[in-house]
């Protein structure tokens, strides 16, 4: 298959769009991103690569960040994981706070910011130096040790983050939060603000299409757990517009609000793209049309 072509055809396309989204604006530092960048990253499981655009430009990869936490923290915790968690789809934005009160502090997925947040005390509960410890896992997975966190964009997300404090001041007066409301977010906005390419997280998450094992070799997960987080993925990973996804898709995968999206087709291939435009639902406007595009010219996808 001529994925060069493909990727180049996907690109040439949609730069052509006027309607690239809206950037972030309640995060301050992301409302100042362009919104003509554009790339696209794509890691096949067998180590061959093709690329296109602006693959290569660092962005705040933001909620992407939840499926390495979720990774970590269920090395660290197993199935005991899912007492403080369900699994389902919340139906509901990813700040949505009602559905929280109404299920006695147990979010409705590790996806959403409620549930990511309940990851984030356990990593900080379980990891010696969480943010040193996070950051290296990171690196390690991506096997890149140029990867950091963005101080600035943290601190941005601490001054306006009035939702994340709701859900963790919920979770705490629910008991499913063991430290305090202020260390659980510090180390929440930080992992956020995790600065990747496309190139750098479609090789991070070579992982979650490979049974476990990273493009180095070493194995993170089960084929169980993987198969258990690329079902999370599948059904939660886009929030109220996970099931267009799938519909449009046909892949797991994650967005952020940063404009990031990857996703992966098990033993196959891994992608990331990157258009800091997002659609009404908070997910990059054109990620999600090339990621159509490329499923439906390879006719590759889990259906
Ligand atoms: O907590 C927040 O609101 C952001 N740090 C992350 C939200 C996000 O990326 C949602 N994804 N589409």
């Amino acid at each position: 298959m001529d994925y060069q072509t493909i990727l180049e055809d996907i690109h040439h396309n949609l730069t052509a769009r006027k309607d690239k989204g809206k950037v972030a604006l309640y995060i301050p530092e992301l409302a100042k991103v362009n919104i003509d960048n554009f790339g696209i990253y794509l890691n096949l499981i067998n180590g061959e690569n093709y690329a296109v655009g602006d693959y290569n430009k660092l962005f705040s990869i933001q909620s992407t960040s939840k499926i390495f936490a979720l990774a970590k923290a269920f090395s660290i915790a197993g199935n005991d994981l899912w007492k403080r968690l369900d699994v389902e789809p919340s139906g509901n934005p990813f700040n949505h706070l009602s559905l929280l009160e109404q299920e006695n502090g147990i979010p409705r997925n590790p996806l959403i910011n409620s549930g990511a947040i309940v990851i984030s005390d356990l990593l900080l509960s379980n990891l010696k130096n969480p943010k040193k410890d996070f950051l290296n896992y990171i690196r390690d997975l991506a096997n890149d040790d140029s990867i950091n966190y963005n101080e600035e964009v943290a601190k941005s997300e601490k001054k306006t983050g009035f939702r994340n404090y709701a859900a963790a001041n919920l979770l705490k007066s629910f008991s499913n939060l063991e430290n305090n409301v202020e260390d659980v977010l510090d180390f929440y906005f930080y992992q956020c603000s995790l600065e990747m390419s496309c190139a750098q997280l479609a090789k991070a998450v070579h992982f979650f299409g490979n049974h476990g094992v990273c493009s180095q070799g070493k194995k993170h997960l089960s084929s169980s757990q993987i198969k258990r987080i690329n079902a999370i993925m599948l059904t939660c990973g886009f929030y109220d517009e996970a099931g267009e996804f799938a519909f449009e898709v046909g892949l797991p995968g994650k967005s952020g609000v940063g404009g990031g999206i990857i996703a992966l087709l098990p033993n196959d291939f891994t992608i990331a793209t990157w258009s800091p435009g997002l659609n009404a639902k908070g997910n990059s406007l054109l990620g999600m049309h090339a990621l159509e595009q490329f499923t439906t010219k390879t006719k590759r996808s889990i259906f």
